[in-house]
């Protein structure tokens, strides 16, 4: 009753933003992502009928405001009438930044929790379920370049290239850490409900995905960078038109943005995406990643800088 899993965050190059069911999680858009193979979540997940009640240890302190989240993913899961579990979960990068440390936690927890409970979901299944905890995280139950299907009373999940079919490389710069302002649920609802620019987010996501998608297939990076910066500066722009407005940037983000401006302006081949978090995320072809990796590093305010490939979905790695 009890298995150990891991999965690693992934950054979406077409945004997700908005949800058309808050009840169901299920997002307004489609959208596109990259899962990265260095930054990871391991989950243990142990069931226990001697136990009272669920109880979650996150990098090793305990974290009771996470655990209800937690207890309703196992119960989606498992059942309602299962057994009270002890949950585990470790990062190896900054929680709660705008890292996505949700998608890797969930896809974690859901796969450790099907092994440690032998239910035997599929792949797809497991994916809606870590969907329906956090959105992006259904994501991260496969590897390499991911499309999220926004179908019409459901989200369908694949992979539409293998990271080693076209291996990518990811700077992420930290230019703050602590906990986000405003979380992802609440800010994408006050969107939907404020923002003048939202319909026209809405509309135009099947336009942005059919251009990632062709870029992707034809290993085209200038047309998926040009796509992918598009649609975070228009996630954005939906952003800071609501009402209150959302600025997840700071000074150093834009530092950041303008040092790949710079970069992009010699020929080097590279595009940032930002998600609801100030960090900036520079994809780059892995002959670009020294340069990059040094040039965001030395740019004032940045804090850390983070090197990593792209990688494979969330899987198991100790069922006993
Ligand atoms: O899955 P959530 O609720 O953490 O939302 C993720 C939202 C963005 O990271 C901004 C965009 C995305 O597609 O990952």
């Amino acid at each position: 009753m009890r298995a150990t899993a891991r999965a690693q965050p992934n950054i979406a190059l077409i945004k997700y933003w908005g949800k058309r069911d808050t009840e169901q999680n299920l997002p307004a858009v489609g959208s596109i992502s990259i899962t990265l193979a260095d930054l990871y979540t391991t989950m243990r997940v142990g069931f226990d009928e001697s136990l009272s009640a669920d109880s979650l240890v996150v990098n090793d302190t305990g974290n009771p405001v996470m655990l209800p989240r937690v207890s309703r993913c196992l119960d989606a899961v498992v059942g309602a009438d299962r057994a009270p579990a002890l949950i585990a979960s470790e990062s190896n990068f900054p929680i709660a930044a705008g890292l996505a440390s949700s998608a890797s936690a969930f896809a974690a927890l859901v796969v450790a929790a099907d092994a440690a409970a032998a239910t035997h979901h599929s792949r797809e299944r497991l994916a809606r379920l870590a969907g329906q905890a956090s959105g992006s995280a259904a994501r991260s139950i496969y590897g390499g370049f991911v499309e999220l299907a926004n179908d019409d009373d459901a989200i369908e999940v694949s992979t539409l290239c293998p990271a080693d079919d076209w291996p990518l490389s990811v700077v992420v710069a930290i230019t703050a850490t602590g906990p986000k302002a405003v979380g992802s649920t609440e800010a994408m609802e006050t969107s939907r409900a404020t923002s003048p620019f939202y319909a026209r987010w809405v509309e135009q996501q099947n336009d942005d995905l059919d251009e990632a998608r062709a870029g992707i297939g034809a290993r085209d990076f200038a047309r998926l960078a040009a796509v992918a910066e598009h649609n975070c500066l228009k996630m954005h722009s939906v952003m800071w038109a609501s009402r209150p407005p959302m600025v997840y940037w700071n000074a150093t983000t834009l530092e950041c943005m303008d040092a790949v401006r710079q970069m992009q302006a010699e020929g080097i081949p590279v595009f940032f995406t930002i998600d609801a978090g100030p960090q900036l995320k520079a994809v780059c072809e892995p002959a670009a990643v020294e340069a990059v990796r040094e040039r965001l590093a030395a740019t004032e305010g940045v804090e850390a800088v983070m090197v990593t490939g792209l990688g494979d979905g969330a899987r198991l790695i100790d069922d006993g």
